[in-house]
């Protein structure tokens, strides 16, 4: 990944199922920008290692936050936005629809003739299109301070561009205000 360059504004950003892969690599290249970043995911040991351990500096300082949640779970997804809102002061700039389940293939080299793989297809369907739709839900009321910002007269001066809600996909390029 290409180096960060440091913001001259800090943001606050949610990365969901950014305990490893790349969830994990994005959220330390936002810190190492000089942001502040909550950190969603279901695998509890692994997300506690990514925040304390191989974020350490940065989790010590304060910039880093984590909250174990099921995105397959709405209710969870709404307390933990919550959580995560009061972590930023209410205010939320990027939402990184990380998670999701990567796997090409079915299970136990089931095919799509096995029965069985309907509720795979429904836990695909679940995390990676339902679970975005409601994460920027959660986070959109968090994010209007951008507008308001842009509005005042201190803001109207400034180069304030509205919120950010990122869909983790190949290729895709991530930008900060
Ligand atoms: N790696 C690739 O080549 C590739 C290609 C295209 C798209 N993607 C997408 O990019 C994203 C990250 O990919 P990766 O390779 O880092 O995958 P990964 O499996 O290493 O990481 C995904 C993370 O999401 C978390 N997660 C899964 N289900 C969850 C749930 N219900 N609730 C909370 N967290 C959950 C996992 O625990 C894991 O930490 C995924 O959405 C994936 O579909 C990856």
């Amino acid at each position: 990944m290409a180096e960060a360059q440091v913001s001259s504004s800090s943001k606050n950003v949610i990365v969901s199922g950014g305990a490893r892969g790349i969830g994990r690599a994005l959220a330390r290249y936002f810190l190492e920008a000089g942001h502040h970043v909550y950190i969603f995911d279901i695998q509890e040991d692994e997300l506690e290692y990514a925040a304390t351990k191989h974020l350490e500096k940065y989790y010590k300082d304060g910039k880093v936050g984590y909250a174990v949640c099921n995105l397959c779970d709405v209710e969870d997804i709404r307390k933990k936005v919550e959580q995560a809102a009061k972590f930023f002061k209410n205010k939320i700039d990027v939402l990184v629809n990380n998670g999701g389940i990567a796997s090409p293939k079915w299970k136990d080299d089931k095919t799509m003739e096995d029965k069985e793989t309907y509720d795979q297809w429904v836990a695909y369907m679940e995390t990676n299109l339902t679970a975005p739709f409601a994460m920027s839900q959660a986070c959109i009321p968090y994010m209007k301070h951008r507008e308001s910002d842009s509005n005042s007269s201190e803001g109207a001066h400034k180069d304030i561009a509205g919120p950010c809600i990122i869909r983790k996909s190949t290729g895709c390029n991530v930008h900060v205000p």
